[in-house]
């Protein structure tokens, strides 16, 4: 059961083939270079692959504009260097996930291409039109600022089409039975191929209704459920991951009251009032944030990440929670993008400060979920801001300190790989970091592999533990009668806390630091005295000593055998 579940315990690093590692030398990463590159994932300790789209698109939103849905782009290699990619995965137990992107197709996809030419074709019902212009046709547009509208006049089809994102990018018409018969084959086809899941794109909105006469679009929660039936026939262990930004209350409307729609979600909630607290120390609303989002059913799991390839959208603060983000992480008009989020890379936002980034890995890999992280980050790589929109933040990874840090052997790489300043491949690449074995690489691995020695945290229930101080988090998950607790200090100042674990009798008397040796016995009324330095954070095993020693002599300390 508990491997059955894997995402639960997993670790998840998602990364595009594009501008991964380039083997034919052509300046566009492919799947033969990916494939080489896969031993280095193994011993970074993932458990799964996120791949963002790389089948055939103009590639005007990132692949997020696909031509057709049964192929690999050329660029990117063959269907059979996808084959041979994934069965390379599956010989070192990591498992694939891929885009699934049916909310909308790409203009030049050949379903729009008829639907617009002929009225009469089977698939002009396959998008959403409108003779006349809808009235809130500027409205509810994704990408403000740079989207104009959300229905755009098609000379060719003399009638206006719907578009949630940019105006290449024309909505399906997912209420049609056929559109929904598509939606399953795809993902039958890659299933077949040997992918174990998909991350859904936009997933609130393939499921909302569409149409001229929609103000208000209501989401058809029901076809949720269809998607997971058909997955879990056709593969028992693949899983839906779903980008969907929404509020806590509407969270298990995703999931499922019983466990039968979304498997994972990312937690957006979660995500944007941990930055509210890495800029200001305070940790209260992220508390607050984690008891909202705390019910879920028992097989679900939400995907915990800190910068992913869009904006660090902060649309859920209050403005004045907002204005202390922006003035921490993005205080430059360039760093900002949409009116609502910075579009900037993690390590310069904590000006490569290796404490704060080490704060903000520990806080992602113990905050109830599953870490999602964004390849480069293991290394700390950095943005440039000269590149437009979100592709400042989807420069190519840096392996090694070769011309264009070892991407490709091309002289024009399809991205510019980042060469000046402070995160320039010079300085910060896999290779050099490999050898040094207090590089932020080899720490990422040793948190990585002790949060899978961490099965609580994927698995159990948690308390927000009362440290008596704003600045410090604590944490602490029950599962099969072990418990972990966890403690953060955002604040730059050391801090002396007292606190108690909060478990009956003397249960929680010792606490173990797995991380290091700051072992912890509580003194009198079973309270605690630790000294956290700044930035600080240790993850400890609660119980007594006696126990737990024979505990791991027994199974090594991870959890009881099922
Ligand atoms: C969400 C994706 O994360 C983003 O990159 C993309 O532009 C939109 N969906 C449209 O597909
Ligand atoms: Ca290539």
């Amino acid at each position: 059961m508990i491997d059955d579940l894997w995402y639960k315990n997993g670790v998840i690093y998602c990364l595009s083939v594009a501008t991964y590692m380039d083997a034919n030398g052509d300046g566009i990463g492919d799947f033969k270079g990916l494939s080489r590159r896969l031993d280095y994932l193994h011993g970074l300790g993932i458990t799964a692959i996120w791949l963002m789209p790389f089948q055939p698109s103009p590639n005007r939103d990132g692949g997020y504009d696909i031509s057709d849905y049964y192929n690999v782009d050329p660029r990117y290699g063959t269907l059979g260097d996808f084959v041979e990619f994934t069965h390379g995965c599956k010989q070192r137990g990591i498992r694939v996930i891929i885009d699934l992107v049916v909310n909308h197709t790409s203009d030049q996809h050949p379903w729009f291409q008829q639907a617009r030419a002929d009225k009469e074709s089977p698939y002009r019902d396959w998008y959403v039109w409108s003779d006349r212009k809808p009235a809130h046709a500027d409205e509810g547009m994704v990408f403000p600022g740079v989207q104009k509208s959300t229905w755009t006049r098609d000379r060719v089809a003399k009638a206006y089409y719907f578009h949630r994102f940019y105006d290449f990018q024309p909505d399906l018409n997912t209420a049609n039975p056929f559109v929904q018969e598509e939606i399953l084959k795809i993902m039958g086809f890659w299933i077949q191929l040997g992918v174990c899941g998909f991350r859904m794109d936009a997933v609130p909105f393939v499921i909302a209704t569409k149409g001229p006469q929609v103000r208000k679009p209501v989401e058809q929660f029901d076809m949720l459920r269809t998607f997971r039936e058909f997955l879990q026939w056709r593969k028992g262990d693949a899983i839906i991951l779903a980008e969907a930004n929404v509020r806590p209350k509407d969270d298990l409307q995703y999931f499922g009251d019983d466990g039968d729609r979304m498997h994972m979600m990312f937690n957006f909630h979660v995500n944007q009032h941990l930055f509210y607290a890495l800029a200001s120390g305070d940790t209260g609303p992220l508390a607050k944030a984690l008891v909202e989002t705390k019910p879920r059913p028992a097989t679900a799991q939400w995907g915990l990440f800190l910068r992913n390839h869009d904006e660090l959208d902060l649309g859920r603060l209050t403005k004045a929670q907002q204005a202390q983000v922006f003035a921490a992480f993005g205080p430059d008009k360039t760093m900002q993008l949409y009116n609502r989020g910075i579009r900037r890379r993690l390590a310069p936002m904590l000006g490569g400060d290796r404490r704060r980034l080490e704060l903000a890995y520990s806080l992602m890999c113990t905050l109830p979920g599953t870490p999602v992280l964004r390849y480069g980050d293991e290394i700390a790589m950095g943005d440039d801001l000269r590149l437009k929109e979100r592709e400042c933040a989807r420069t190519p990874m840096q392996w090694s300190t070769e011309p264009h840090g070892g991407f490709t052997k091309s002289d024009k790489p399809c991205v510019p790989v980042i060469e000046q300043g402070p995160y320039g491949y010079p300085h910060v690449n896999v290779a050099q970091q490999r050898r040094d074995p207090n590089s932020f690489l080899n720490w990422i691995e040793r948190i990585l592999r002790m949060r899978k020695e961490v099965p609580e945290i994927g698995w159990g229930d948690f308390e927000v533990i009362e440290t008596g101080d704003p600045a410090v988090l604590g944490l602490r998950y029950d599962w099969r009668n072990n418990s972990v607790l966890l403690l953060h200090n955002l604040d730059e100042q050391p801090r002396e806390l007292t606190f108690s674990v909060g478990l009956a009798g003397d249960s929680g008397d010792t606490l173990i630091d797995v991380l290091g040796d700051q072992h912890s016995q509580a003194g009198k009324r079973h309270r605690h005295t630790v000294m956290l330095e700044g930035y600080g954070y240790r993850w400890y095993r609660v119980g007594g000593l006696d126990y737990l020693l024979k505990r791991s002599e027994v199974d090594g300390g991870n959890g009881t055998p099922v």
